[in-house]
């Protein structure tokens, strides 16, 4: 069976000091759950002192981007083995902001992905239409080429590391969520596509998790749709208390 995931995806927020009382916080709501993989992306700066505070916890780490060579002359960019040095074992990749606002295409994600999946790093897929998209019916196109482009050369083997976000960018630190059913339908295609592109099994044992305003409130409904497997959440992350409870839904 999928194990559930819920990902805190912190952005660009917290120091390093926020970021450790952050998460000792959050260590002390969650240290009796087993049943759900508990997720923190700081910020690469509040890397290392996290990883420090979450060393043989429950709570894993992950990077909230990545560049997509081990390194070189690429002035900015984090290296995969500089975040496998810190104890990553995830990381966020095409998210809608670094899609939208740092005009990361399908072709960047797909290398960054190959690169992560080279290193041991776990990807994060996001995918997601925009309103602009929804309204005129794109929806399912959108996303469908978002994977198709983003999975292009990954051998079926791979999947098993690899988990897919659907966050709608309209819902994303918009108070709008999609609704259960709608978001639902989004997850049962994509996990279709993965099952024609891979095979059955990839596409039944892929985790596809939800992302866009996910809160303590609309967690529940969220978890209970069958091919929903977890939750990316961006606001109600840097609220330990929140998390908790979306943790535990
Ligand atoms: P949000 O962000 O929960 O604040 O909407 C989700 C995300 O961008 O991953």
């Amino acid at each position: 069976m999928r194990k559930p995931l819920m990902a805190g995806n912190w952005k660009m927020n917290c120091t390093v000091k926020d970021a450790v009382e952050l998460v000792k916080e959050l260590k002390k709501y969650v240290k009796d759950v087993k049943n759900t993989e508990i997720l923190v992306c700081p910020p690469f700066t509040a890397l290392n002192e996290v990883s420090r505070t979450v060393k043989d916890s429950n709570i894993e780490l992950g990077a909230q981007n990545m560049g997509y060579e081990d390194s070189g002359a690429f002035t900015g960019e984090i290296s995969p083995l500089m975040l496998r040095e810190l104890k990553c074992r995830y990381v966020i990749l095409g998210h809608s902001e670094r899609r939208h606002i740092f005009n990361e295409n399908d072709g960047v994600i797909n290398k960054k992905i190959k690169c992560a999946l080279k290193n041991n790093l776990k990807p994060i897929l996001c995918v997601g239409e925009t309103l602009l998209q929804r309204r005129a019916n794109l929806t399912k196109k959108i996303i469908l080429n978002q994977i198709q482009n983003g999975l292009k050369d990954i051998k079926a083997d791979d999947m098993k590391n690899i988990v897919v976000a659907y966050e709608p960018v309209w819902a994303i630190g918009t108070g709008k969520t999609a609704m259960p059913y709608q978001a639902q339908e989004i997850h049962a295609s994509i996990r279709d596509l993965l099952e024609d592109m891979f095979n059955q099994d990839v596409g039944f044992n892929t985790r596809i998790i939800y992302g866009g305003s996910v809160k303590p409130d609309n967690i529940k409904e969220l978890m209970m749709q069958s091919d929903i497997d977890g939750a990316l959440v961006g606001g109600a992350s840097l609220k330990a208390k929140d998390f908790s409870q979306i943790i535990r839904y």
